[in-house]
């Protein structure tokens, strides 16, 4: 199983959701490229976004509205340098995606623009509710013809290749598994950028894919890079109802189209918690959701979509209707039960403004990189504008000193085959893990339960340190167990990294209430968590 093969690559980019599919495409004008990504090229948490992208197009719009929405959303965490220069290239970015193929919705032959929570403008550009599936499908279509990028899907990236130079650690490529023959790939590249994604699936209800484990984050984390912010966990205030492991998603869009939040007496409760009502930031929704459920002893919220017309619904929100009519439910006419779940995690891999990391070689862009303009708590649809402006930066920092730099060809270590762990051990540990962060790191916290979560979390990687070191000398051969069990070690990882801190930040800001410290604390906590590697 442990033959391996080897490329060399100027430029390599891990994962294929809009970062690192726009990265390729950018620096395929001045290198060859090569991605590698652990499913088909088409998993991505992109794939999965119903919501669109926030630029200023309006005209009643302004960069300094759109600066100042994600300023205040982001709960004094914001870099607001990184703001500007994310709002700034937001209506480049849209016409870029158009250039690559995107087709977006339009109302009179004009972009269509609509609103979501937080934002106090029209800006929100949408390809109906099927944003994600529209761009994968078009920088794909882009990516698959482009004579310098080549893709290596089904390869699963099981750590970074670091190496020493006369001024340190350096990263110089990555280890995958192909998970279909077996066989490890080792990629020697100049430069390397973590596109991999979110974290969500590391709790029990999520709206992301199974495959949103984190593994940028810990990879980068355990090759020495610096982590920050990562107690940021956004939750998305309206997935379906029962939420399944992947909770179905009710865009935010719907209520930026008038649906409003009802308890099961019927009433539109936001308005007792925000003066913005359904349209508030989504901690605050969350939240209020939340505080309705343990007040009322109800497993869900409904959300109204009925004064909506049906034309409107059947047009701009297919996705919606198909999902709830999968479960029997027609919004046109029906309320539709919705729970908040885990969506988005707001911090990951510290980076520069052009995607370094504290890690020489390595850069991040999209979701697991923290770019520092979210701060404690995302603006809706700024995600996928961040992942298009920040991949941008780091293809011209690297396109500025690729000429000068080869591949390192030192000898790093190939990774311990972890295939013979039990399987049952492995679905055990992460359903253990995604219960216990759903319980204890969920939207509303206590500082004496992260403590909590904390021990429990340290037995757990325990007794999965125990699996490993016995696994590495009992290989069974089947690849894709041993990356299911990257995946978990990946999951634990990122776990301790949430837990720590949560359990440093005594206050509440943003994505992170502790109800033992309700209060914001700008004398001490005005800063980001930042988690140096041991
Ligand atoms: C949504 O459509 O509600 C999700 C979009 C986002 O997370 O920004």
């Amino acid at each position: 199983m442990t033959s391996a093969g080897r490329i060399d690559a100027k430029v390599l980019v891990i994962g294929t959701g809009i970062a690192g599919l726009t990265f390729a495409l950018r620096a395929a004008e001045f290198a060859d490229v090569v991605l590698v990504t652990k499913k088909s090229r088409v998993d991505s948490n992109t794939n999965y976004a119903q919501g669109g992208i926030a630029a200023v197009l309006g005209e009643s719009d302004s960069f300094a509205d759109h600066v100042a929405d994600t300023i205040r959303v982001g709960a004094g965490l914001c870099y607001q340098q990184r703001v500007a220069e994310l709002v700034a290239n937001g209506p480049g970015a849209v016409t870029d995606l158009i250039e690559w193929g995107v087709r977006f919705s339009k109302s009179d032959g004009r972009l269509a623009l609509g609103m979501e929570g937080g934002h106090s403008r029209p800006r929100i550009v949408h390809s109906q509710d099927l944003t994600g599936p529209a761009i994968e499908t078009a920088l794909l279509e882009a990516v698959g013809l482009h004579p310098r990028i080549a893709v290596y899907e089904h390869h699963m990236a099981l750590s970074l290749r670091v190496t020493q130079t006369d001024n340190g650690s350096r990263c110089a490529g990555v280890w995958a598994l192909d998970e279909e023959n077996g066989q490890l790939l080792e990629v020697r590249a100049t430069s390397t950028l973590l596109a991999t994604g979110g974290a969500a699936a590391l709790f029990q209800h999520t709206t992301n894919p199974a495959i949103a484990t984190g593994d940028g984050v810990a990879m980068a984390y355990q090759s020495g890079a610096i982590v920050a912010n990562m107690e940021f966990v956004q939750f998305h205030p309206t997935a379906l109802y029962p939420a399944e492991e992947r909770a179905f998603l009710i865009t935010e869009a719907l209520r930026g189209e008038g649906a409003v939040l009802r308890n099961a007496g019927g009433e539109a409760f936001m308005k007792r918690y925000d003066p913005r009502a359904d349209l508030a930031p989504r901690d605050v929704v969350a939240r209020a959701i939340h505080a309705e459920l343990i007040a009322t002893g109800e497993t869900n919220a409904w959300l109204d979509a009925t004064a909506i017309s049906a034309h409107r619904l059947e047009e701009t929100f297919p996705t919606v209707l198909g999902g709830c009519g999968r479960s029997g439910i027609d919004p046109r006419v029906e309320l539709i039960p919705v729970v908040p779940a885990a969506h988005y995690v707001c911090g990951g891999v510290w980076t520069e403004i052009d995607g370094r990391t504290t890690l020489p070689g390595l850069f991040a862009a999209g979701e697991c990189a923290c770019t520092g303009v979210h701060g404690a708590n995302r603006l809706a649809s700024n995600s996928l504008l961040e992942a298009v402006v920040f991949s941008e930066r780091a293809a011209g920092r690297i396109a500025s000193d690729v000429d000068e730099s080869k591949p390192d060809d030192a000898h790093t270590p190939a990774p311990s085959d972890l295939s013979g762990i039990e399987s049952e051990a492995v679905e055990e540990t992460r359903a253990a893990l995604k219960r216990l962060m759903w319980e204890r790191l969920g939207i509303v916290r206590a500082h004496s339960s992260i403590a909590a979560a904390a021990s429990q979390l340290a037995e757990l990687r325990k007794g999965w340190a125990e699996l490993v070191s016995g696994a590495a000398r009992e290989p069974d051969g089947d690849p894709t167990a041993w990356g299911r069990a990257v995946e978990t070690s990946n999951m634990l990882e990122v776990a301790a990294l949430i837990v720590r801190c949560a359990l440093w930040r005594r206050e509440s800001r943003g994505l992170h209430f502790d109800s033992e410290h309700p209060h914001r604390d700008n004398e001490v906590f005005l800063r980001d968590s930042i988690l140096s590697p041991p």
